[in-house]
């Protein structure tokens, strides 16, 4: 044993030396993308690379070749190594905090199924409040209506600001709908909070909201990070929810589906007692081991996280540098976008991550929901780009303002020429003098 410079004695162990990905190599990683297409969405479905592809396949036909040895002597391995390699990536302290499920959407019924049995059984009481943001994803919505209005919970919404210019905004409405939820004594027995919202999207300032939540009294804080690893800063310890959800076929590379349940262990060291949806023969064992097993499917996804770190380590800085390239590069090209229509950003660059909403030209006349999305099946079909856009209604005495703002995402595979595409799109539609009003039903 060498002492090393530091003077202590720990063992001088060589680091397997990296060779950096090429710009050719991204192209060929992401070669089955439409090349017709300037893929500026990557938010919504996110994106998978041919290697990991080539090892999510290797999965399926070890699994088709003999199941059975699959089944007893594999699945659940693979499955425990991909836990353990998202709690050291987003630091939970405790591995069985960990279970992989398959998207977000699955996560949150399953902490709202949750809630639920907790107004049924009684712990929670009837008319008792839950808190979401408005902007709270459409399915989550869904979710809270299924399982906890149905239930006897009281569902109150936060209003957020759009455009939005500080934290201070979503911090102070935040807390009015807190005292809405406490009025009449009751209780706020859990708050749903995204980390980046879907539309328009906005990093929300989760743990300051955490903090009010612990300081109010509120029971629960479930964090909807569906697009968080890999665009935003994941750390359980540090953000302190009792339930995060991300998924990691967003922003992490992986095929589709997988996303992760954390579900922190209270101080006494005991679980929540949650449960998959999905019931099977692992009901009653904890939720890791619950939706381990959810019967017969394709759990390949779930297998490649391995693949998926080896594959984001080949980038500078690994996932760190990718997110903060990403970042850079969205708020170049929002800012070129905006310069170009006269527009402005929806919210500043501290507020964004890998995705930004960028106000659209006044003139196109964006009027309603059908509108945004008459423009963006037009976008994509007349001009062959892919960018979801959201329509934002006119306050009380605004006129001629923005009422449509596309939501620009950025990913590896990103290149200047996808924005010049949507901005010259944009700007011949406008010189044409085009409305939304000419796009058929
Ligand atoms: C905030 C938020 N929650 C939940 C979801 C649902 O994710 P999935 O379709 O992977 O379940 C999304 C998808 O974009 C989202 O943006």
């Amino acid at each position: 044993m060498d002492e090393n410079s530091n003077g202590s004695h720990i063992p001088k162990t060589k680091k397997p030396k990296i060779t950096l990905i090429t710009p050719s190599q991204i192209q060929a990683e992401f070669a089955h993308h439409d090349a017709s297409v300037a893929r500026i969405n990557n938010g919504s479905f996110g994106s998978c690379p041919a290697s990991i592809l080539a090892a999510q396949r290797r999965s399926q036909l070890a699994f088709l070749r003999h199941p059975d040895h699959f089944y007893f002597n594999q699945l659940s391995p693979a499955i425990l190594r991909s836990r353990t390699l998202i709690q050291r990536l987003v630091n939970a302290h405790h591995l069985d905090e960990i279970s992989i499920v398959d998207n977000a959407t699955t996560a949150a019924s399953i902490v709202l199924q949750h809630a639920a049995w907790s107004f049924r059984e009684g712990r929670f009481r009837q008319g008792d409040a839950v808190l979401m943001l408005h902007y709270a994803y459409g399915a989550v919505k869904k979710s809270m209506e299924a399982y906890v209005a149905r239930a006897g919970g009281y569902v109150v919404e936060v209003p957020l600001p759009f455009p939005v210019n500080s934290n201070e905004e979503i911090i102070s409405e935040f807390r009015k709908a807190l005292e809405r939820g406490k009025s009449n004594g009751k209780r706020v027995r859990l708050a749903v909070i995204d980390h980046v919202t879907s539309m328009p999207c906005v990093v929300i300032p989760v743990k300051e909201l955490i903090q009010i939540c612990r300081e109010e009294g509120v029971d629960q804080v479930f964090v909807d990070a569906a697009h968080s690893i890999g665009c935003t800063d994941v750390d359980m310890q540090e953000i302190g929810a009792d339930f995060y959800t991300s998924n990691l076929h967003k922003w992490f590379f992986c095929p589709p589906s997988i996303a992760f349940l954390y579900a922190r262990r209270n101080p006494k060291g005991s679980a929540f007692d949650l449960h998959h949806p999905v019931v099977s023969h692992e009901y009653g064992n904890g939720l890791a081991v619950e939706s381990a097993w959810i019967g017969t499917r394709d759990y390949s996804a779930q297998l490649v996280v391995p693949e998926a770190v080896e594959f984001v380590n080949r980038f500078e800085g690994g996932i760190e540098g990718i997110k903060k390239r990403n970042h850079e590069g969205v708020v170049e090209m929002g800012e070129m976008l905006a310069k170009a229509w006269g527009t402005h950003l929806g919210c500043p660059p501290h507020m964004c991550c890998s995705m930004v909403m960028v106000g659209m030209p006044a003139s196109l006349g964006i009027e309603s929901d059908s509108d945004a999305l008459k423009l963006r099946t037009h976008l994509r079909d007349a001009f062959g780009v892919e960018v979801p856009i959201y329509y934002r209604p006119p306050q009380e005495g605004e006129v001629g303002v923005v009422t449509g703002y596309a939501r620009i995402s950025y990913q590896v595979y990103n290149k200047v020429d996808d924005y010049y595409k949507f901005r010259d799109a944009v700007n011949q539609l406008v010189q044409n003098g085009f409305t939304c009003g000419e796009l058929s039903d």
